[in-house]
């Protein structure tokens, strides 16, 4: 129906109604997906836009670009149109180490020396802003009077291809700009950006495909550039992507309007006032090594962020001397990327071989061409389970990607399937234990395969080095090799064999001497004197981490107390505080074992029978942290049995692992990557030491 057919007049108080709805509807969209700050309900928002949407059905000519009802529109016909940038979209420069940065500054110096504007110049250097390194797509948003006109790919620099629909689709993409910060909108502008999936977003949208049997992502990169990529953007709509902008690649003012900022801090300030979501950690520093230090912190930082870095960029704050300075091939003099070690690469997978965990979980392990991620080389990583495998359509000669994130074993994301020469065999998983022969079984809603003979001989090592560890017997000297070598040698079946060890048993092994010798074994002596709570850590009861066995301990105070509780009943057990359902089941299949008798009663024959006064279930009522529950992963200043009783003492309690019950989130050095996505997921805030400390004030 076209305007000359139907020549209803629009009343002018519709209108007004329509243009008033619009401003407030994207005004909420602001508030809602740029700063995370939303003032209605979704319900009431939906309220708005169903108006909006009802007027706009009776006078279409009412439609404008920029109304919210116009986010997804049709796909495009055929593929995506061409587009040429207004500028040439440049890359960065890479610095890998600190030196290189420094060698940055150096190269510019000498640069301004010979070629610009000497003591003005120089003083200018001194002068940077860093920013986050977005692991995304550069995207680039054009505005003609301040409505969204066109959103394009980086392409090769110069051409790009048109996504506008998608990008539309995009909630964090100001339809217009606002007005209400600025005295006018630029009559052109042309942002830059950089479009990413958040981790969490990416890790559901994983678990979304996987559950409708579709295709999985490899990283949240790849997620993002396909979910942008798709010829409909009803398909992008529904996918989590975000945006952060950085940069202005065009700008020609409005009528009164401002000047283009000429830094980069002022630049990102203007974004931000123009509606644009920006980086909030984004710095301004006056000399490079303190750009350097945050730069640096970032490397362990990182994993506390919602989205995937692959670095930090230190820019020139001065933009006329950054354009100055000009460029090497594609990357501009006056930033730099500094790098973070990689977190993956691809390499070939040679062979599966099976390893059997401390709780008889069958580990599929990857044998891989040796590759170099982040500093180390890598040969072998975790296929985590068979149904991932599956999933994954992960095949013997794929090539694959290999990941690894701080301390977290390095584990094999997805084939790439491009790759494939056809030769790749699949994977099939076993049906028997490979060590005693037994069924494999699978548990109620876990997706390992078990062994379920808890005498596995191929648990032994596992169960021996778990045993020794520092959280429990701390036993020094008792390395994987070694124990490898005992029980190799016939002379550990199992822990309390630890302690009948002679030293002319440790001289017949190799590389033995008698120092070496005495040493453990006065080490392993030493050990007898360990609390009830460490050997009970020791003991590997399934699910039973430190802070529930030092919960037990503190109830029972003998290991024969918790057996006769624990096998009569796991409803008293469930009594104790931070003992939940699961664990007081696992502890009480535990006591009731046979095996599991006969090992106690060889420990104390063997004089391993802490014993404590046992305590009736009272915490610390009041105290600063009374009534939080905190979780803590990773490295702190001090060890985290500290940390515990000093959390214990302000009142606070201290749980194994994260659930919506769990306050905070503490985060020290190295972080345990499973903890940290558990916290994301659930909301929970988290914290490092010094906000601990502080909470306690
Ligand atoms: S500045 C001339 N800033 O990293 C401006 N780039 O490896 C050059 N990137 O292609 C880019 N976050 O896609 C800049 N805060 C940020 C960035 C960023 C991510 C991407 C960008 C660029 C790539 C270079």
């Amino acid at each position: 129906m076209s305007k000359n057919e139907t020549p209803t007049a629009v009343p002018p108080d519709v209108a007004a109604r329509a243009a008033r709805l619009r401003a407030e509807i994207n005004e909420h969209n602001y508030r809602y997906h740029v700063l995370d700050a939303p003032v209605i309900s979704d319900a009431e928002f939906d309220a708005l836009l169903n108006e909006l949407r009802a007027i706009e059905s009776q006078y279409p000519e009412l439609i404008t670009p920029d109304s919210p009802t116009q986010r997804v529109g049709a796909p495009p016909a055929e593929g995506f149109a061409k587009v040429r940038h207004a500028q040439p979209i440049l890359s960065l420069g890479n610095a890998f180490d600190v030196a290189d940065v420094r060698a940055w500054r150096d190269r510019l110096v000498r640069y301004v020396q010979q070629n610009l504007d000497g003591e003005d110049d120089l003083r200018k250097l001194d002068d940077y802003v860093v920013e986050p390194k977005i692991d995304g797509l550069t995207v680039v948003l054009t505005y003609a009077d301040g409505i969204f006109v066109q959103g394009a790919t980086r392409g090769d620099g110069l051409v790009g291809e048109d996504i506008t629909a998608n990008l539309r689709a995009v909630r964090s993409v100001p339809l217009a700009l606002r007005r209400t910060d600025v005295s006018a909108v630029p009559a052109r502008l042309s942002v830059r950006g950089e479009a990413f999936m958040p981790i969490a977003d990416f890790e559901q949208l994983n678990e979304a495909q996987r559950a409708a049997g579709e295709r999985t992502f490899a990283n949240p990169r790849n997620a993002a550039a396909g979910s942008l990529r798709q010829l409909d953007p009803n398909l992008t709509a529904r996918r989590p992507l975000r945006l952060l902008c950085y940069a202005i690649v065009d700008f020609a003012p409005g009528v009164a309007g401002e000047a283009m900022p000429r830094t980069q801090w002022e630049t990102l300030g203007y974004l931000r006032r123009l509606g644009f979501p920006v980086s909030d950690i984004a710095q301004r520093f006056d000399d490079l090594e303190a750009a350097i230090a945050y730069c640096t912190s970032y490397i362990e930082k990182r994993d506390a962020l919602p989205f995937e870095i692959d670095g930090m960029v230190i820019k020139l704050n001065d933009l006329d001397l950054a354009q100055r300075l000009g460029y090497v091939g594609k990357d501009p003099r006056g930033a730099i990327a500094f790098k973070f070690p990689a977190r993956e690469a691809t390499t070939i997978l040679k062979d599966v071989n099976i390893t059997i965990g401390r709780t008889g979980n069958i580990v599929p392990n990857a044998v891989l061409e040796p590759v170099h991620i982040g500093g180390i080389t890598v040969a072998n990583a975790t296929l985590h389970n068979y149904d991932d495998i599956a999933r994954k359509d992960i095949r013997i000669g794929d090539r694959v990607i290999v990941k690894r994130a701080g301390d977290v074993i390095p584990y094999v994301a997805g084939p790439v399937v491009a790759a494939r020469t056809g030769r790749e065999r699949v994977i099939t998983p076993p049906t028997e234990c490979p060590f005693c022969g037994m069924s494999l079984v699978r548990r109620e809603g876990e997706v390992a395969l078990y062994c379920p003979n808890a005498d596995c001989p191929g648990r032994l090592d596992r169960a021996i080095s778990h045993f020794v560890s520092s959280g429990a017997m701390d036993i020094e000297g008792l390395g994987e090799k070694i124990v490898a070598q005992l029980i190799e040698a016939g002379l550990v079946a199992d822990v309390a064999d630890l302690y009948a060890l002679k030293k002319e048993d440790l001289l017949g092994l190799e590389r033995f001497a008698e120092r070496k010798a005495q040493k453990l074994l006065d080490a392993i002596e030493a050990s007898k004197r360990q609390p009830l709570e460490r050997l009970i850590v020791g003991l590997g009861i399934r699910h039973v981490g430190e802070v529930a066995a030092r919960a037990l301990a503190d109830r029972f105070g003998s290991l024969d107390a918790l057996i006769e509780a624990a096998a009569e009943s796991p409803e008293a057990l469930q009594a104790i505080e931070g003992v939940g359902p699961v664990i007081a089941q696992s502890v009480s299949e535990w006591a009731k074992r046979e095996s599991t008798r006969a090992l106690i009663a060889k420990l104390k024959r063997a004089g391993v029978d802490p014993r404590q006064a046992p305590r009736s279930a009272a915490g610390q009522a009041d105290g600063p942290l009374a009534g939080r529950t905190f979780v803590i992963t990773g490295t702190l200043s001090q060890p985290r049995e500290a940390i515990v009783a000093w959390i214990e003492a302000q009142g606070g309690k201290v749980t194994d692992s994260v659930s919506k019950n769990t306050s905070y989130l503490i985060v020290g050095d190295a972080p345990g990557a499973s903890k940290i996505n558990k916290a994301r997921q659930l909301n929970v805030p988290m914290i490092g030491e010094e906000e601990l400390r502080n909470l306690a004030r």
